[in-house]
């Protein structure tokens, strides 16, 4: 669960700590500050400081910032930037709570910086003895009569959503199994009234899902394939949405074995697709939106145990297509496969899968957006790219041009599992889209998905890239179609 709450307050608490948004204009006595105080703060802010935070002596807190006449999603980035760091400054002060007010009209600025707040509030301390650590701050009070409820509600479901996700992402294989992420799955869908279905290894196999049975085969854990589904009373969508998310909870490269420590140490991080897959439609289910999900989940480790998957092993998947495995590590694609193709006999509307896929993809774009690539309609496209840009998980397009499928012809074998040296996020891509026969789109989420050093809101670690997109682009779902 979060462990922060964001809720309307009617007026603030002269005893609590104060965050007042305002502007160059803004008569900061208004707000019941000190003469002192406002002096202060007019000296403070002839200078250059705009979205910045200011602690002051005692309770209050002033932060001002400045967007321009009409607020550019730029601009709520640096709400949420600047939420993050009034986050830090209360914790370290031991503060439990906090009132937001201001006078600048733009409501969703409060939201933006709350939200930054409550991002950056995120901790991972179960496997800290001492839990000194522990961030103070609960409760997040925004005073503003023109915010409503049912706004604060999405903010404080997707945040819950994306710490849910960022520890499953932190967790590590000792603990996250293939078999213990269905029970995670499992709470998830006790909680929000998802409905769930695991196919064990028996089940897996009467399906013929031959890529997650490869990708498995090295090791002692048997794979899972999970469905979760979010039917609401009256959908607007006719046939569902489907999301797929890469559950290999380890990947040592398998055979084909990743050097550590560069490559491996952070693979725990391989099924935060997975995360994305499940804790959206978690989210999905709470908000209640009108959306018909349905989420499929292929999980297992990869690892070279005796009996692994080899280079030069032809495998026959789920769809019938035989692979030709010339790369042991480039499981993600084995195991999407067979998860997209089962996808078919839901007869879907758009299907989107999420998958730490390729370090291609991490080191063309970094960690600050996500790859993604598939043959959707551009309204579709260009919905999402809106609302990568409303959440800052902003997208960039790659190509699937025709002649990336010669990369992949295999000479013994339908297609082979890897390109050449170039192009490898797009290689990936192709690869799927042999097994896709309805509207898609594939979300490359490498480069963001695990940070090593902390990137604001964003901290280190698991950064649950993808839901807040997902949320986004489905809560205007039924007014687009
Ligand atoms: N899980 C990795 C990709 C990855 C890299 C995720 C960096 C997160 C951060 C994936 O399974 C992989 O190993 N991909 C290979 C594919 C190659 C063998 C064709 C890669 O990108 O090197
Ligand atoms: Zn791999
Ligand atoms: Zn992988």
């Amino acid at each position: 669960m979060n462990n922060i709450t964001i809720t309307t307050a009617a007026k603030i608490d002269d005893k609590a700590p104060l965050v007042i948004i305002g502007g160059k204009k803004t008569k900061w006595q208004n707000f019941g500050l000190t003469k002192n105080e406002v002096d202060y703060l007019k000296e403070i802010l002839k200078g250059d400081e705009k979205n910045t935070a200011i602690p002051s002596l005692h309770r209050l807190i002033y932060i001002i910032t400045e967007p321009g006449k009409d607020t550019a999603y730029q601009d709520y980035e640096k709400y949420r930037v600047a939420g993050n760091k009034t986050t830090s400054l209360l914790n370290n002060a031991k503060k439990t709570e906090v009132y937001i007010t201001g006078d600048i009209t733009d409501e969703k600025a409060y939201l933006a910086f709350a939200e930054g707040m409550a991002l950056g509030n995120y901790q991972f301390l179960k496997y800290k003895k001492e839990n000194k650590e522990k961030n103070s701050l609960q409760n997040i009070y925004i005073v503003n009569d023109k915010i409503k409820k049912q706004d604060v509600e999405f903010v404080n479901i997707s945040v819950d959503a994306v710490s849910i996700a960022r520890t499953l992402v932190n967790e590590p294989v000792s603990f996250l199994d293939a078999v213990q992420l269905t029970k995670e799955f499992e709470k998830l869908a006790k909680d929000s009234g998802v409905k769930i279905e695991i196919f064990n290894k028996a089940k897996i196999e009467s399906m013929k899902f031959g890529g997650l049975l490869a990708v498995n085969r090295g090791s002692q854990t048997p794979p899972t394939f999970t469905i979760l589904e979010y039917k609401p009373a009256k959908p607007v969508n006719k046939n569902p949405i489907i999301l797929v998310g890469k559950g290999v909870v380890y990947d040592t490269g398998g055979l084909s074995l990743k050097p550590t420590p560069n490559s491996m140490d952070t693979m725990k991080c391989d099924m935060a697709g997975a995360a994305v897959a499940a804790c959206t439609i978690y989210a999905a289910a709470k908000l209640k939106l009108p959306v018909h999900i349905i989420s499929l989940i292929p999980a297992t480790d990869n690892r070279p145990g005796e009996n692994a998957y080899t280079p030069g092993d032809v495998i026959k998947m789920h769809s019938g297509l035989n692979v030709e495995v010339l790369n042991t590590d480039a499981e993600g694609r084995m195991i999407l496969a067979d998860a997209l193709s089962y996808a078919k006999k839901f007869n879907p509307e758009l299907v989107m899968d999420f998958a730490t896929l390729t370090g291609a993809a991490a080191a063309a774009i970094g960690p600050k957006g996500i790859v993604y690539m598939g043959n959707a309609t551009d309204n579709i496209k260009n919905a999402l790219e809106q609302s990568g840009n409303n959440v800052y998980e902003r997208l960039v397009e790659f190509p699937m041009w025709d002649e990336y499928k010669d990369l992949i012809k295999s000479d013994i074998a339908d297609i082979k599992n890897i390109g050449g040296p170039v192009a490898g996020a797009i290689t990936a891509g192709k690869f799927l889209e042999y097994f896709v026969d309805y509207p898609w789109l594939h979300f490359d989420i490498a480069g963001g998905a695990f940070i090593n050093s902390a990137d604001s809101y964003r901290g280190k670690g698991g950064t649950g890239i993808g839901i807040r997109l997902v949320l986004d682009y489905l809560k205007n779902y039924g007014s687009r179609k």
